[in-house]
């Protein structure tokens, strides 16, 4: 026993100490979600909008022009009613000396913080303490290299590349990560006073960082975590959680269905058999989807999406929310699919997403279609997520796959 317990302990301390690049400890933790401190939360077309915009995609018309009816009122942001909504899934991260509040997404690669590199006028409410100041930490200036996430209609983030430490749960820090510190942000992006920035865990190759793209945090811990993996356990309307490097068994029923990852690049698998309540849906038999806990909705081909919703009375495609809305009171059948020959269910009440701004009964649906037919992936963002244990794994040498289970 005693033999065992210093021989665990010398394994211990060797291993802490042997990590060949600095990592703190080789680890294992569970990060909770943070309550959002959003006093407002993003319209359905505005969502639909940032998830098109961030994967290259052309923005439908009715998007564009229920935006444009937006920022043309003042009252178009909708105080939420819960605490903590559910369009944005926060954790804590630790960059340099300061705690901020980064947005996790598995749909992009970047790290990027809103910095002291930013005019005062372009970082909305944050307080010091919420803006990354590479001078106070030490950041290193990675001369030469720099970042820019603009798009087409003249949204987005710039700026330059620091290498600092960056720790999440408190344990596990990369002293080295390319933190992307904004030294443009465009107003929209200002005004969001939700989260500090944004921690990308799609793969490496996503990177944005020029000429040199630069690994992720995920790539750089992942070969020093107990089993080289995170996993997302986000639920309806209540913080959940993300463990990263370990497996909880507890937060899910039967076993995990493992199914490759089909693109390079990004969190993208295959399901299949789609049923909506019990009606299987036929007529399209294989979905490639991309898992995205960056986007609040969940999209399927127009046609799938249309079946999902014309069995719903009085359900209809609003024009006005760039989406489809059905009465609040309407239950909702559950979608399931098969990933991996193993069934798994998306709760019905997932798919009723929030109410809309005009109109006290008319709800708009977590369940939308691709109506630009543009995806060739489409984008499984947090209604999907929500109530499933998704499991990321990309072990050292290995191929990355996908773990899915149903939460407890
Ligand atoms: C960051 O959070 C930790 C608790 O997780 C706390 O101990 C520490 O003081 C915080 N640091 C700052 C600069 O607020
Ligand atoms: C079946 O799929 C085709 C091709 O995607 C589509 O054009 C058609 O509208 C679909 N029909 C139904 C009933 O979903």
């Amino acid at each position: 026993m005693l033999i065992e317990f210093i021989l665990l302990s010398l394994f211990k301390i060797f291993s802490v100490i042997a990590t060949p690049d600095g990592l703190l400890q080789k680890g294992a933790f569970t990060v909770q979600q943070q309550t959002s401190r959003r006093t407002s939360r993003w319209s359905v077309p505005s969502s639909i909008y940032r998830t098109y915009r961030k994967h290259g995609l052309e923005i439908p018309p009715d998007v564009k022009s229920a935006m444009a009816r937006q920022s043309s009122t003042t009252s178009s942001s909708v105080t939420a009613k819960s605490v903590l909504d559910d369009t944005e899934y926060v954790i804590k991260v630790k960059v340099g000396e300061q705690n901020l509040t980064l947005n996790l997404d598995t749909g992009s690669a970047d790290l990027w913080v809103f910095s002291t590199l930013l005019p005062k006028s372009l970082t909305g409410k944050r307080t010091a303490a919420q803006i990354y100041d590479p001078k106070s930490s030490g950041g290193k200036i990675m001369s030469g290299e720099s970042w820019d996430l603009s798009y087409q209609d003249g949204t987005g983030a710039k700026g330059q590349v620091y290498q600092d430490k960056v720790t999440i749960g408190d344990h596990l820090t990369v002293p080295n990560q390319a933190v992307e510190a904004a030294s443009w942000v465009s107003e929209g992006f200002a005004s969001s006073d939700d989260a500090d920035g944004l921690i990308g865990l799609a793969f490496s190759d996503q990177n944005g960082i020029l000429p040199n793209i630069q690994k992720t945090w995920f790539d750089n811990v992942r070969g020093s975590l107990a089993h080289p993996s995170f996993a997302a356990a986000i639920k309806r309307r209540q913080p959940g959680s993300y463990d990263f490097g370990h497996i909880d068994a507890s937060k899910f029923s039967g076993s995990l269905a493992w199914t490759p990852v089909v693109r390079s690049g990004y969190w993208d698998f295959d399901a299949t058999d789609f049923s909506f309540g019990n009606t299987p849906y036929k007529n399209i038999t294989r979905v490639q989807a991309s898992i995205d806990t960056g986007s609040g909705l969940w999209y399927l081909p127009r046609p799938m999406a249309e079946t999902y919703w014309k069995q719903i009375k009085d359900a209809k495609y609003s024009p006005h929310e760039a989406a489809w809305t059905f009465p609040c009171s309407s239950s909702l059948p559950d979608i399931s699919m098969k990933i991996s020959g193993k069934r798994l269910v998306v709760p019905g009440i997932n798919m009723n997403y929030q109410q809309a701004s005009v109109g006290g009964n008319t709800c708009i649906g977590g369940l939308q279609p691709d109506t630009q037919s543009s995806m060739t992936s489409y984008i499984f963002g947090d209604v999907f997520i929500k109530g499933m244990y998704v499991v990321f794994e990309h072990p050292v040498g290995g191929k990355p796959r996908l773990g899915f289970a149903q939460q407890k």
